[in-house]
């Protein structure tokens, strides 16, 4: 349902994705890892049509995204959810009218977003907060009012770019359980992220990137060791290939 096939991003002359192949199919729970600067976001932007890619191919369930029409492609991310890295949220509209803007924008009647809303606030636990304004809110509530917004119109995939990057492990749990209740729904979700403590209570399929190339692309847990040794071997393989070409100009 979602494919790249050799996909690369370049800004200028900075390669920032490198022939990047994966497969998500409905309903997989996946977590893109890897260090600051890999190419999450990016990778993130480019399946949201946000980006185009330089080369290769992307696909979202059937929809060719080099190829739609910018009208096409506004019909096309109401399939998606999306919780930004720093979650645009609308700073003059209450929890509830961020909430509800994806709806707005759908033209969904007054009574739907209305039960809609009240639904969704209580799923992630902000109905108190219902009339608050983003600025009162804690940062473990801002996200959560971005992922209420993210699945206020039942997407059939979310896309969460650190969606716990600016809470605490508690509430990083609370997030984590969020997210699992909306995967057991039968949502396909796609998370870039650096909480291990999330990865490794969802033990989910892990696709990290160093320097914009895939290392790996396993079921599991973060695996701090497993990751530093996958990028030893990346390393090793680069540094000993340099050697060969070292090697073979000097002899
Ligand atoms: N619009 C842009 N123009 C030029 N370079 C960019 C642009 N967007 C991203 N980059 C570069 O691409 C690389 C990857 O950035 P990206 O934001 O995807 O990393 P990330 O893995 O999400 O990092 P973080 O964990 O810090 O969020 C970085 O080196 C960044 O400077
Ligand atoms: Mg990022």
């Amino acid at each position: 349902m979602i494919e790249l096939k050799g996909a690369s991003k370049t800004y200028g002359k900075t390669k920032v994705l490198s022939d990047i192949s994966f497969r998500v199919d409905p309903g997989e729970f996946v977590c893109i890892t890897g260090p600051s600067g890999a190419g999450k976001s990016t990778l993130l932007h480019l399946l949201t049509g946000a980006e185009d890619i330089t080369k290769g191919k992307i696909e979202v369930d059937g929809v060719d995204l080099r190829l739609i029409p910018p009208i096409a492609l506004q019909m096309f991310r109401r399939k998606l959810g999306i919780v930004f890295q720093d979650y645009k949220l609308l700073s003059n509209r209450t929890v509830s009218e961020n909430i509800a803007f994806p709806l707005e924008v759908c033209g969904a009647p007054d009574d739907h977003i209305e039960k809609r809303v009240r639904k969704v606030l209580e799923l992630v636990d902000l109905t108190k907060h219902a009339h608050t304004l983003p600025n009162a809110l804690s940062g473990g509530e801002k996200a959560r009012t971005a992922i209420g917004r993210a699945i206020v119109h039942d997407p059939m995939i979310i896309l969460a770019d650190e969606p716990t990057g600016n809470v605490d492990p508690d509430q990083s749990v609370n997030i984590m359980k969020l997210f699992q209740q909306i995967h057991d729904s039968g949502t396909t979700i796609i998370i870039a992220t650096h909480d291990s403590g999330l990865v490794d209570a969802l033990k989910p399929r892990v696709i990290q990137l160093v320097d914009g190339e895939i290392v790996r692309d396993s079921i599991g847990k973060y695996s701090r060791k497993e990751s530093i040794e996958t990028m030893k071997t990346a390393k090793t393989t680069t540094t000993a290939k340099r050697k060969v070409k070292v090697t073979g100009i000097a002899s």
